[in-house]
């Protein structure tokens, strides 16, 4: 799967996020060692500190479908600036997949790439 369409499966995925609190729609898409592809949109809460972010949500949708081994991840925001993970989404994602290749895309569908130990050096872990 080429990078392009990766991206498109998670821009479509952000057609469901629940944003009524950001009005800022991510979508996620989350390519498998396999070959397989789950998608994820971020969930808002009333109680803000709920919500729960586009990659977060690709990831337990996967590990709780019992996929352990992971590839690429793509993130899409409407924004001006490229998508970047969150910190926690770099902790949570780290846990599973530390080289993983991230892919961050903006408004206009251009995106940058990088691999997790990248952006999370040094990341905690037991
Ligand atoms: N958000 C994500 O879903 N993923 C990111 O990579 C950055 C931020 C969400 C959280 C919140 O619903 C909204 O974007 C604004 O912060």
């Amino acid at each position: 799967m080429t990078d392009r369409e990766l991206l498109d499966k998670a821009a479509k995925a952000a057609e469901n996020a629940y944003v009524p609190y950001s009005r800022f729609p991510v979508g996620a898409a989350l390519e498998c060692a396999d070959g397989t592809v789950f998608t994820g949109c971020n969930v808002e809460n009333a109680a803000l500190g709920s919500t729960i972010c586009a990659e977060r949500t690709a990831f337990v949708k996967a590990v709780s479908e019992g996929k352990r081994s992971f590839k690429r991840i793509a993130i899409c925001g409407q924004g001006e600036s490229y998508c970047m993970p969150c910190g926690a989404c770099r902790q949570f994602m780290h846990e599973f997949a530390p080289h993983i290749e991230v892919l961050c895309a903006r408004g206009d569908g251009r995106y940058v790439s990088y691999r997790l130990d990248q952006l999370m050096p040094y990341a905690f872990s037991l």
